[in-house]
């Protein structure tokens, strides 16, 4: 997405070998326009695939999947990180392992919305290592549900989860590809 790979060399920024920072306008303040055509790009790119619930992760993903959610007229899920009073206690779990806290957490959703015959969709923001989306892809297996398609902002291709996830038969679409950063650089696949 030619607006997007834009905005990144404009105003993304590189703090380490691993992590390009997005968040003037991506995951921390929003730049709703942009977001709009986000949302509208990945309907686009999965509109035949019959999505029924689009499912993302709090927190980064979710603005994502709401301006998807809101051309695809479908609802938008997203698991929790945190066990709380008020989420069921009936929930299908996934398991995330977290390489910058260096331990194992888990994401729920409560299995009251999602049913075996959904058809969904996993947005994010970032795809690193793969977790996040190994996580969601557990919850969708859990309840029974077929994953329809995985589409992230922006991956990074020199990080192990694109082959990872590949490996178990996901294929993920990103609109950004960065095969490699340096400091005041970024390198796009393609
Ligand atoms: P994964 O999401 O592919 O499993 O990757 P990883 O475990 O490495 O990522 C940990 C967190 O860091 C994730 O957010 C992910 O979205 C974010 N992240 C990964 N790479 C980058 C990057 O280059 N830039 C930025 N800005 N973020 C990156 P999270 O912990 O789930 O947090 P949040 O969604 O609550 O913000």
């Amino acid at each position: 997405m030619q607006l997007l790979k834009e905005r990144i060399l404009t105003d993304g920024r590189v703090l380490s070998e691993n992590i390009l920072k997005v968040d003037s306008f991506l995951n921390h303040q929003i730049d709703v326009e942009l977001m709009n055509e986000i949302g509208k790009e990945f309907y686009e790119i999965f509109k035949d695939k019959k999505i029924t619930k689009i499912l993302t992760a709090e927190v980064s993903g979710i603005a994502v999947a709401v301006m998807a959610g809101l051309y695809f007229k479908m609802p938008v899920i997203f698991a929790k990180k945190t066990e709380s009073i008020n989420l069921d206690k009936d929930t299908f779990e996934g398991n995330v392992y977290s390489y910058t806290k260096e331990k194992q957490y888990k994401i729920r959703v409560a299995r009251r919305y999602i049913n075996n015959g959904d058809q969904i969709l996993i947005l994010d923001d970032f795809l690193a290592n793969g977790e996040a989306i190994k996580g969601m892809n557990e919850i969708i297996n859990a309840a029974g549900a077929t994953l329809a398609g995985v589409g992230v902002v922006v991956e990074k291709t020199f990080q192990p989860g694109k082959q990872m996830l590949k490996d178990m038969g996901i294929d993920v679409i990103a609109l950004a590809s960065v095969s490699s950063m340096k400091k005041g650089y970024v390198e796009f696949e393609d």
